[in-house]
């Protein structure tokens, strides 16, 4: 069964379209990525997911209509939004015993560990805390909380480097124990290391979608290729070349590969290195 599953999707805000008829899937024990710039609708998504929004054409969340059947949904299911906002005056720790009511938990050491391992004090009343902390806080919660479904909305924007790997660490666990994640980021080098699909937004449409392995080495191959002989211009379409010496690097899509090989053999090829497309480089191809 699909843990989630949006099939044309679409939501406006008054004359906006925010959400032109997406797809989205998640299967069970699947990390998914959820990567756009900024206004493309992800934090739109993910609140029709959480039933917090209603919208057009069918969401559906373990089998169930995302809108109506929220109160079950969320039984089931942990949720960190991108800027946190708790009650003021209660303590850090007592936001998370309240979450750890509310939800099946695990035990109160993992709990423990969990904040000493983010270094949270948590005797400090929200009100206090900095942006870093307050989402510490929701993500301790959260991660204390042993449900099927975790929904993290730009999770580290507010980390510093050492915490954003304590995130991705705990992130990784969970996936180990067979939890499905859905993560929504900025970071594409965290999206790459964590995710096992992704699906990328662009003004509200869905652009790109599938398995991280198939997606990255879909379009284009990155050759750093060494010659005898100078190579002065090629014919073959290739992108990003730089020509150094005997030297070149280039990307080339895939069914060029054999043009681009049978042109450089007349230059005596030395040695071919390639380089897989990184996600950031991909989601630059996108966003030119
Ligand atoms: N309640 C609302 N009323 C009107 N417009 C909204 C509302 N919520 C979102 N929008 C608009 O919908 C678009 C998508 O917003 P959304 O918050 O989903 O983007 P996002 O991809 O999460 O961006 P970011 O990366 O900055 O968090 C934006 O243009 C935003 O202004
Ligand atoms: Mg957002």
């Amino acid at each position: 069964m699909k843990l989630i599953e949006l099939e044309n999707v679409s939501k406006s805000f008054g004359r906006y379209k925010a959400l032109d008829n997406i797809n989205l899937s998640l299967d069970n024990g699947e990390v998914l990525g959820f990567i756009g710039p900024n206004g493309s609708g992800k934090t739109t998504t993910l609140r029709i997911i959480l039933g917090m929004l209603k919208s057009k054409g069918s969401a559906r969340v373990f089998g169930m209509d995302a809108w109506k059947d929220a109160v079950s949904i969320h039984r089931n299911l942990s949720y960190v939004p991108g800027d946190v906002n708790l009650w003021p005056n209660m303590t850090g720790g007592e936001v998370i015993d309240l979450f750890l009511r509310i939800k099946d938990s695990r035990e109160k050491k993992y709990r423990d560990d969990l904040m000493e391992e983010f270094e949270l004090d948590p005797r400090k009343k929200c009100r206090t805390y900095s942006k870093g902390n307050r989402q510490k806080v929701a993500l301790i919660a959260a991660l204390c909380s042993d449900v099927d479904l975790y929904i993290f909305d730009e999770p580290t924007s507010g980390l510093d480097p050492l915490m954003e790997s304590i995130f991705q660490k705990q992130v990784k666990k969970l996936k180990n124990q067979g939890k499905s994640i859905l993560l929504s980021s900025h970071i594409l080098t965290e999206v790459e290391s964590l995710c096992d699909s992704i699906s990328i937004i662009k003004y509200g449409k869905i652009i790109e979608s599938g398995k991280l392995n198939d997606i990255k080495h879909l379009n284009t191959s990155n050759f750093i290729i060494e010659t005898q002989k100078p190579v002065i211009k090629l014919l073959t379409p290739v992108k990003n070349i730089s020509i150094i010496g005997n030297r070149l690097e280039l990307s080339v899509d895939k069914e060029n590969i054999g043009l681009l090989i049978n042109e450089l053999n007349s230059y005596n090829i030395k040695s071919i290195e390639s380089k897989s497309q990184t996600l950031e480089e991909l989601f630059m191809s996108h966003y030119r």
